[in-house]
Parts: structure tokens; sequence; C-alpha cells
């Protein structure tokens, strides 16, 4: 446990001047390669400098347990949930992320491109099933990151969800994240005899897989947010480093109907997948989401299909892939991403759930052991 610092409870504003005077200093040590964020939540809120037993309990009282739950909690949020203004819950939001970059739980603010460079060379990656899906996604998908699926009904989104659950169950030399995985299931699709049919297909222990997946059926957008509320303390108790969110938006999208409704709903969905994109980091997660595809009838080239969600998702994902359907087997695109090509690739879908097509397989065995 890390001494505590500051017994003596600052004021609010304090905590703002304080924060605001120090200026950020690059040190040798802080160009130095860090190891990626893990799990650890060792830190007690109160370690944080500025925060007393009183600002301690108002935290607390407002579902705020760990120094990992600050540091991923937005100022709007916090600000009303301890009754402070925005500068002071922002001061203490700024506070907790210093606090876990100090313990080297969290990534420097600057960092040489070598560095960054061998941090991207760190990251997980967990494969998908198939080969050919993989290489599209330059190794499987990968923490860190949010990776979304879109694609019309029966286009293989969830089922590429129930087939990650399985691979991110087996261990890193495997292809997999050798850890636990969250399923929040919004349209009621998780099939745990279908997470079954896929291990025993692939010749794993059916039952330890299972066990490693934790799946919440979500009935209502507001239920949903809730839970990516709590999401980090989730992820701790699961040992989770892969979250599936099947579909992002489908509950916001027939919750929030209306024109007038548009902003209240993209507003919502906003702070939610920013909380998500801090979970990502902060956590070292993948997280997969799937969403749907509304249609454009303004394109008069191509396909007059566009995920939905507007650019609120679209600035949220990292990695984008638009899936289609074609006859038997499915064509992923890559639509968005900072460093992929643009390119697409075929893949099926079959007891083993996502897989290789037959020239694929017959070539080139999946990551994982059989
Ligand atoms: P929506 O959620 O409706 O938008 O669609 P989705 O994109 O999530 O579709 P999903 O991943 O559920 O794909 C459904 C398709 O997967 C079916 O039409 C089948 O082609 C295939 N599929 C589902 N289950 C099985 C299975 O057990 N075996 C095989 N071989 N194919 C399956
Ligand atoms: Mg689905």
């Amino acid at each position: 446990m890390i001494e505590k610092r500051n017994s003596e409870r600052m004021k609010d504003e304090d905590v703002v001047n304080a924060l605001s005077s120090e200026t950020p200093e690059i040190s040798d040590s802080d160009l130095e390669s860090k190891p990626i964020p893990t799990i650890i939540d060792d830190l007690d809120i109160q370690d944080i400098p500025g925060i007393g037993p009183t600002t301690a309990k108002k935290l607390r009282d407002a579902g705020v347990l760990t120094v990992m739950d600050l540091a991923v909690t937005s100022s709007e949020e916090l600000s009303v949930e301890i009754n402070s203004s925005k500068e002071s819950a922002a001061a203490f939001i700024i506070a907790a992320q210093q606090l876990l970059r100090d313990s080297n739980l969290l990534d420097k603010e600057f960092v040489t491109a070598d560095v960054a460079l061998e941090k991207r060379k760190s990251l997980l990656r967990c494969t998908t099933g198939s080969n050919a899906l993989d290489k599209l996604l330059l190794g499987g998908i990968e923490t860190q990151a949010i990776t979304e699926f879109y694609g019309e009904f029966g286009s293989g989104k969830s089922q590429i969800c129930h087939t990650l659950c399985v691979t991110a169950s087996q261990p890193v030399e495997n292809g997999g994240f050798g850890s636990g995985s969250i399923y929040i299931d919004t349209e009621g699709t998780f099939r745990p005899e279908r997470v079954d049919q896929i291990a025993v297909s692939r010749g794993l222990d059916p039952t330890s897989v299972l066990k490693s997946i934790a799946v919440c059926k979500v009935y209502n957008s507001s239920h949903l947010e809730l839970i990516i509320k709590d999401l980090g303390k989730y992820i701790n108790d699961f040992k989770a480093r892969l979250v599936i969110i099947d579909s992002i938006i489908s509950l916001h999208r027939a919750e929030f109907a209306g024109r007038g409704t548009l902003a209240d709903r993209q507003q919502r969905l906003n702070s939610m997948l920013h909380k998500i994109i801090r979970l990502a980091e902060i956590y070292n997660i993948s997280v997969v989401i799937t969403n749907q595809v509304q249609s454009s009838p303004d394109t008069f080239f191509g396909d007059p299909t566009k995920a939905a969600g507007g650019n609120v998702l679209g600035h949220a994902s990292t990695y984008r892939i638009y899936l289609r359907k074609s006859g038997e087997n499915r064509t992923a695109k890559m639509i968005d991403s900072p460093y992929h090509p643009y390119s697409d690739t075929k893949f099926t879908v079959t007891e083993k759930g996502v897989d290789d097509m037959e020239e694929e397989t017959s070539s080139k065995r999946g990551k994982l052991k059989e």
C-alpha cells in the first residue's frame, strides 16, 4: 500500500490551484519504456493528494471506490454525484490519474515515438478464430482499443462475439488473452449452448470456457449506462481482458426514437463511449462492440448502408469493420483505422464459430491449437 502523502484535507479550490500550478516535467526515466498498465487495485482513494476522509466518504457514497474508478470518471458525472463544481471534480480525476502515473500504472502524458512504437508492439492481441479475419486486424483484436463490428442482421456480429469469448479464455501462446471476458447482451442473443459447441469443436474444455464468461443481460438504456459506470469493478472481479457489448446502440436507438430526442441520445451515448475508451486504456482491455446499419439514401455509388450512431460512435471506435453476408460466407472490410490498410477479407461461420473458408483452412490452420 502506498503511504498516504497528504493527511490534511485540502479545500477543493486548493486542489485546483495546486494541480494547475504544476508544470509537467519529462525526465530521462519518464522516457524509458514503461510496462502497460495491469489490473491492479492496491491504491487507496485516500492515497491521492488532496483527498481526505470526508471527500473519500463522499466519493465512496457515490460509488467511486478505487483510484481506478476515479481516474475513469468524467468530471460532468462526478460533479453531479458528489455535489461539487466541475473544476474540483476534474481536479480529483487529474490527481487520481497522476497518482496512477506516479505508481507506473498509467503511461506518462508524453513519450517519445520510439517508446510509443515499443508500446504498440507489447499490446496483447486475441485471435478471432479465423486467420483471414486476424490478418485483416493485423493479428486479432487489440487491448487498449475499441473494435466495432457493424453490419446487417445475420452478418455474423454476434457469432464473432461468441467466438471471441472462447478464444480469449485460451492462453496467450495459443492466441488468446488467458483471461475471463464480460459479455453485455442488450439483444438477448447470447447463447451459452453455442459457446459450448464452439469450445467442443475447437477441442477445448467447455466447462472452463463457460466459467470464464460473465454474462449480463441488459434491459434498457439506463441499465446499460449503469453497468458501464461500474464496469471497472466487474473487469477486476471477473479478471476480464475482453469486454463485449452486443449491441452498443440498439437500446438507445429504440428508446430515443424521434428527431427531438436525438441530441439527448447522442449525448448519453457519447458519455458512455468516453467512459469505455478510458476503461480500455487504463485497464489495458480489449472492447468489442457491435453496431447496426442504417440506410443512407443519399449514396449514389457503392453500398447504401452505413453504421448507425453517427459521428459519436464513429469517433469512439478505434477500428471499424463492416460485415456483409454473401451466401454462406461473410465479407469483412476495414472501414476506419488509424493504421490498418483499407482491405477486405472473407470468412465463414461453422460449428467452430468464426472460421476460415475451405481453401484458407486447408492451407493454414488457425492459431488456436486443436
Ligand atoms: P443481428 O444481431 O440480427 O443484427 O445479426 P448478427 O450480425 O449478430 O448475426 P449473427 O452473428 O447472429 O449471425 C447469424 C448467422 O450465423 C446465421 O444466419 C447463421 O448463418 C450463422 N450461425 C448461427 N449459429 C450457427 C451455428 O450454430 N452453426 C453455424 N454453422 N452457423 C451458425
Ligand atoms: Mg446479433
